[in-house]
Parts: C-alpha cells; sequence; structure tokens
C-alpha cells in the first residue's frame, strides 16, 4: 500500500527566522498520521528546521544538490552535507532548476544516483510545457523524462524514488490541473515505470501531483487512484494552508 506523502516547497522564500516562526506554528496545528510530510527549504534554514521538527516525524528536505561529493563547484552544496545536517530528502530535477540553471536529465540522472548513495530520499520533477501539451506530445514527453532520468537505477533504488508529476503551465499560474488531467498522467508515469521495472515495483512507487495545489482542491486530486500526494509551492508558505492540505 503506498503511503500518501505531502511535501511543501518553499522555493526561495523565508529567512531563518521566518522558518522558525512557520515550525513553531506548524507544530502546534500538526496532528500526526498516515500522512508523510516534508518541507523543503532553502539551504540556510535546513538546520534549523531539522532541529524544530526533532521528533515529530514531520520531514526536512533540500531543494537540489551537487551530484559529486566535493571539489571546485563554486555555489554548490552536495549530499554528504545535507546528510550531515539530517536531511532526509531532496527534490531533483524541478522544472524551474531545469529551466534556469540548464539542468538536463544527465545530470538529474546523476543527482538521482549521488542521493541514493547517500541514504537521501529523492523527490523527482517531470513535467511538460504548455506548449507540449498543446502539441499533444505530453505522454511522450515526460516517459522521456522518466526514462532517461531513473537510467541505471535498480529496482531497490527505483523503490526510494517519489516522483512528483508538476505540469509546468499549472506552476505558481493559479492554473490547475483538473484531477482527471492530473489522474491521466500520474496512471501514465505508473505505466513507463512499470516497463521499466516491473508491475510491483511501480505500483508500489508514490506519485505526486504538484502545480496549484491549495487548500480548496487537495482532497479532490489527492482522491485520484493514481496520485498518492502533493508537490505544494505557494500554499506550503503558510502553516495554516499547508496544513489544511495535509490534514485533507
Ligand atoms: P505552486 O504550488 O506554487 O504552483 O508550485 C508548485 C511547485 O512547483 C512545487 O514544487
Amino acid at each position: 500500500m503506498r503511503k500518501p506523502f505531502i511535501a511543501g516547497n518553499w522555493k526561495m522564500f523565508k529567512t531563518v527566522k521566518e522558518a522558525k516562526a512557520f515550525a513553531a506554528e506548524f507544530k502546534k496545528l500538526y496532528t500526526p498520521s498516515d500522512v508523510k510530510v516534508a518541507i523543503a527549504a532553502p539551504f540556510t534554514q535546513l538546520e534549523s528546521l531539522v532541529k524544530a521538527f526533532k521528533g515529530t516525524g514531520i520531514k526536512v528536505a533540500a531543494q537540489n544538490m551537487h551530484f559529486e561529493d566535493e571539489g571546485a563547484f563554486t555555489g554548490e552544496v552536495s549530499a554528504p552535507m545535507l546528510k550531515e545536517l539530517g536531511v532526509e530528502l531532496c527534490i531533483i530535477g524541478h522544472s524551474e532548476r531545469r529551466q534556469y540553471f540548464k539542468e538536463t536529465d544527465a545530470s538529474v540522472n546523476k543527482k538521482l544516483k549521488k542521493a541514493l548513495e547517500y541514504g537521501i530520499m529523492p523527490i523527482l520533477c517531470v513535467g511538460e510545457s504548455l506548449k507540449t501539451r498543446e502539441a499533444k506530445k505530453q505522454n511522450e514527453f515526460v516517459e522521456k523524462q522518466i526514462t532517461a532520468d531513473f537510467k541505471g537505477l535498480s529496482k531497490e533504488d527505483a523503490l526510494k524514488v517519489t516522483v512528483a508529476y508538476e505540469p509546468i503551465w499549472a506552476i505558481g499560474t493559479g492554473k490547475t490541473a483538473t484531477p482527471k488531467e492530473a489522474q491521466a498522467m500520474c496512471a501514465h508515469i505508473r505505466k513507463v515505470l512499470k516497463k521499466l521495472y516491473g508491475e510491483e515495483i511501480s505500483e508500489e512507487i508514490v506519485i505526486q501531483y504538484g502545480g496549484s495545489v491549495k487548500p480548496a482542491n487537495a482532497e479532490e486530486l489527492l482522491n485520484q487512484e493514481d496520485i498518492d500526494g502533493a508537490l505544494v509551492g505557494g500554499a506550503s508558505l503558510k502553516a495554516q494552508d499547508f496544513i489544511e492540505i495535509v490534514h485533507f
């Protein structure tokens, strides 16, 4: 049985002071349940969030990492550095990283392998642009991403990856994919994973939907058969909004 997994992605928002205030408020509102919860914060807030959420079951994620252990890569942060802080997960291949920082499926694949080597659970983001959807090429496009991103990953490692389907046209636009559209793509992703790893594994991999998820639309999206969770941007910045999604 797949466990629901709701993750917040703060992107480049909040100072340490603001993160601490969020954690204090969120902990008061949070009731532990079967739903797995994580917050992906900028690097500078990770240490204080790990401390603040200790013993609560709420997990802390990074939003990116480098694929080498160390080296002359100015401005980058590596998997062992995150591990040392107690960070348990990392978003990899977010469309904003692919778009603004020129990440490719090849670098995403290296990052996935490095995260898994250090026991950091990846949240792999995939999703098509509006242009690709308008050309009705979204299934083909996402299949290509999944196949390239998972290249060389064992079955055991594949099980540790959460896939987040985030259509680029629905991110930060207020334009959500309809539950039917989101379900169709998540089912397609599971079919691709079945092709790569077999039915048993594909049925166990957790697939999230992301793109303008908010308290008002979370339940309907999360009730879809192949949508096991959500990756929440804007609505994860306010403890009250995020808790309503977590307690959907
Ligand atoms: P929004 O929820 O703000 O649309 O962002 C989605 C996202 O990119 C999460 O990673």
